[in-house]
């Protein structure tokens, strides 16, 4: 449930008429609301409540300090892949025993950066890096707690881009290797071993896959202790899907019970790392139509947000749904929406039936909440747009529209006499 509705024929967000937002902030803008930021954190959360558990969010979905600060407030922790992301969260008041950190490329400054942050634990996803954050915590005089991010080799059954626990895909530490692995780490003098970790992909709308690397995990976990190798958490990850068509996810309190029935009384603390679904559909971009055009062979409108604003679509033919913020009627045509950006894959939606708009309309683009912002670049040289947050009756920019000056902050001409004009 979101708090995106209509009354009288005018979409809110919460009690704020997105359309009034509009009026002050200009176009596009990402808007996101704190009442289903906070439900659905609490929700996903609330599922585990009988268990030792941490909920941490998955920053890449959706990066706004104002996003991750509700986060912090409610006790959550986060899932990082970067030292930008580390920096954010740490901003944003999240506790760094409550990060863990993913990815295939850490490096040494970042480890540094992790180590002396304070966190979780390091999910290592390769030989290599083992050695690295043994180096650097040597340097440090420190002890790294890390977990091994183990490839389970299971199929998600979602966009190919998005799977990342198949054998084929580039993260984690197969499970063959992993034991020995785990031997080596215990017997290195500055890492202590924490967690055991997988993530099988992203918009999963289905458990089986999702149970099925959880009985691996168990299975190896069983080796492990026989190899006297204690694990104290296991971090299954993220990937839990939404709803943004005819889609049927579980829901959180389904994922929840199916997943600790397969745990059984495993003594350990769960680590969650959800991201899309406590921020998917907690935001929308909002978008004003310039035109709308026809060629012999199609509709188009033509708004001022592009796939530079909302990549998606255009990276991985995804669905989001397109409603007006003022409905006048229910028509419909059969129309693309595209944006003005210059490649014919810069569209929002292609070949669908969308509200019949024109110039000067707002659209909202639903569901949009993650891996929106956090995706969107400067092509075309187009500032990055606003991000809002409402609560209740008020609402607030926070992150202001980018400037063309904000937009070439950093850049040089270099005084080269090749460069000085003849
Ligand atoms: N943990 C790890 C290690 C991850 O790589 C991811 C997402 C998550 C957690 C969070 O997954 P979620 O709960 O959000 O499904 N840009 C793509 C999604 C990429 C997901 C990358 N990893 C999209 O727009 O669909």
């Amino acid at each position: 449930m979101n708090y995106f509705n209509y009354q009288n024929d005018h979409l809110y967000c919460e009690a704020v008429p997105v359309a009034r937002i509009a009026e002050e902030v200009g176009t596009p803008f990402y808007l996101y609301s704190n009442a289903t930021l906070t439900r659905h954190f609490q929700a996903m959360d609330d599922a585990f409540a009988d268990l030792p558990h941490l909920t941490c969010f998955a920053v890449k979905s959706c990066a706004n300090l104002a996003v991750l600060n509700i986060f912090a407030k409610l006790g959550g922790g986060a899932d990082i892949v970067s030292g930008g992301e580390l920096y954010r969260v740490m901003k944003a008041g999240i506790d760094p025993a409550r990060i863990v950190y993913s990815g295939v490329g850490k490096t040494t400054a970042e480890i540094e950066m992790a180590l002396t942050a304070g966190i979780l634990m390091f999910n290592v996803e390769s030989p290599q890096e083992l050695e690295t954050i043994q180096g650097v915590a040597t340097a440090l005089g420190r002890t790294a707690p890390i977990s091994l991010r183990v490839n389970p080799d299971v199929d998600p059954k979602t966009h190919a881009y998005i799977s990342t626990g198949l054998a084929k895909n580039k993260f984690g530490v197969p499970m063959e290797e992993a034991e020995l692995l785990y031997k080596q780490a215990a017997s290195m003098p500055n890492i202590a071993i924490r967690g055991l970790s997988c993530h099988i992909g992203s918009q999963l709308t289905e458990m089986s896959p999702f149970l099925e690397s959880l009985r691996k995990m168990k299975g190896f976990m069983t080796r492990l202790a026989a190899a006297n190798i204690k694990i104290s958490h296991l971090d299954l990850g993220g990937g839990l899907g939404i709803r943004y068509d005819e889609e049927e996810p579980p829901h959180p309190t389904a994922y929840a019970a199916a997943i600790k029935e397969e745990l059984g009384d495993l003594d350990c603390t769960l680590v969650l790392e959800p991201g899309r679904v406590i921020v998917g559909n907690a935001g929308i971009l909002v978008t004003r139509v310039l035109y709308t055009k026809a060629s012999p062979l199609k509709k188009f409108i033509v708004a001022d947000a592009g796939m530079n604003d909302l990549g998606r679509p255009s990276l991985y033919g995804a669905f989001h749904a397109i409603q007006p913020v003022h409905r006048e009627g229910t028509a419909t045509a059969k129309a693309d929406l595209v944006g003005p950006i210059c490649e014919t894959g810069d569209f929002l939606a292609r070949d669908r039936e969308l509200p019949l708009a024109k110039g000067g309309d707002l659209l909202a683009i639903m569901s949009a909440g993650a891996y929106g912002f956090s995706m969107s670049s400067n092509y075309n040289s187009r500032p990055r747009v606003a991000e809002v947050l409402v609560s209740g009756s008020r609402f607030q920019v926070v992150r202001a529209r980018e400037t063309y000056e904000s937009m070439v902050q950093g850049e040089s001409i270099p005084a080269w006499p090749e460069t000085i004009a003849r």
